[in-house]
């Protein structure tokens, strides 16, 4: 209305902070940085803004967002928490940790950030920029990846500019996210603790406080988070997964030492020493990058599927799931 071009590219300052939690309180959309990706921002209990973030991500309306709270005791006050909850809040929070809980009756939240459920996914991050723009807007922030719905999870600024542009009214322009991964979301609802999105906060962590917890992500009978299984995280070009070599015409994402691995005409490599979370926090951009290329398909090296690379090949079973048509 200002005249000003979209998205304002919004300098990770106290005044930049101070006028990001403006726009929020306005009802407008901003990015921001949070510790496993960049967030798509908007108003939890304003039910035009969390519009807005479904039409700008092109996001099915059924597919609930997470409220974003700076701390324990502010999240108590949109949902109802649990001994579990509690345990994992002081022991996880702030962190790349979701809880899914139970609605307070006539919470003021929006109903389009749960879709319609009667629980409401939580998370305090632990990044100090979204800390600081919590704390400065005072309100629940819904916040989904700041991406096209479906596409790869942005890292940088630069890839909620590639992704969103112009639907998208300020980025707070951090640097990388440390942990790359989106987080762990866990179900708390029901009588059994159950993982939706495996992440940086491992199964075996949280059983240690609570006890035992299923994982439900990547079950393709049982999907509850409807983020869950379908074509996710999908580059334009193809994802051949556990490739030990590449075509000529491949692009090709290798994990640990690969010097004597043979093909692929781009390569990137996610961590040469073999560190998973070097690896997840080079995931995202190095999808993106290898897309650029051109090539018609990435193949990719096996991952072990322990710790943190379990989160990551579940990123990369959707990125190579078949598309919708
Ligand atoms: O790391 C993250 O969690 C990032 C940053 C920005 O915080 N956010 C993020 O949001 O990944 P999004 O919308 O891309 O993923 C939210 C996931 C989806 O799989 C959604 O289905 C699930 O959480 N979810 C949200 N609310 C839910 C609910 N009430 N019940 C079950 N699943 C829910
Ligand atoms: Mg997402």
């Amino acid at each position: 209305s200002s005249g000003e071009k979209r998205p304002a590219l919004i300098p990770a300052t106290p005044p930049g902070i101070h006028r990001a939690a403006e726009l929020l309180r306005a009802g407008r959309l901003v990015a921001f940085p949070t510790e496993t990706v960049y967030g798509l921002g908007g108003d939890a209990t304003d039910d035009r803004a969390v519009a807005a973030i479904f039409a700008a991500k092109g996001r099915p309306q059924f597919n609930p967002l997470i409220a974003h709270l700076p701390d324990l005791a502010t999240a108590q006050r949109w949902a109802i928490f649990n001994d579990r909850a509690y345990e994992l809040a002081q022991q996880f929070w702030p962190g790349p940790l979701t809880m899914v809980l139970p609605r307070p009756a006539n919470s003021a939240l929006s109903l389009l950030v749960s879709a319609g459920l009667d629980s409401v996914a939580i998370r305090v991050p632990g990044h100090p920029l979204a800390q600081s723009l919590l704390k400065a807007a005072g309100i629940p922030i819904a916040a989904p990846s700041a991406n096209r719905s479906g596409a790869v999870s942005p890292t940088t600024p630069h890839h909620v500019l590639e992704s969103l542009g112009e639907r998208v009214d300020g980025i707070v322009t951090g640097g990388k996210c440390q942990v790359g991964l989106e987080s762990t979301v866990i179900d708390l609802t029901g009588p059994e603790p159950v993982i939706l999105r495996p992440g940086a906060v491992l199964p075996e962590e949280m059983e240690r406080l609570i006890g035992p917890i299923r994982v439900s992500a990547g079950d393709p009978t049982a999907p509850k988070a409807p983020g869950q299984l379908e074509s996710h995280y999908a580059p334009n070009a193809s994802v051949r997964l556990n490739a030990p070599s590449a075509e000529a015409d491949e692009a090709f994402l290798t994990f640990g030492p690969d010097r004597f691995v043979f093909g692929g005409a781009t390569r990137l490599n996610l961590s040469l020493q073999g560190d998973l979370d070097e690896a997840a926090a080079n995931l995202f951009s190095h999808l993106r990058q290898l897309d650029q290329s051109g090539a018609p398909r990435i193949a990719v090296m096996p991952i072990p599927d322990e710790g943190l690379g379990v989160a990551i090949n579940d990123r990369l079973r959707r990125a190579a799931a078949p598309r919708p048509a």
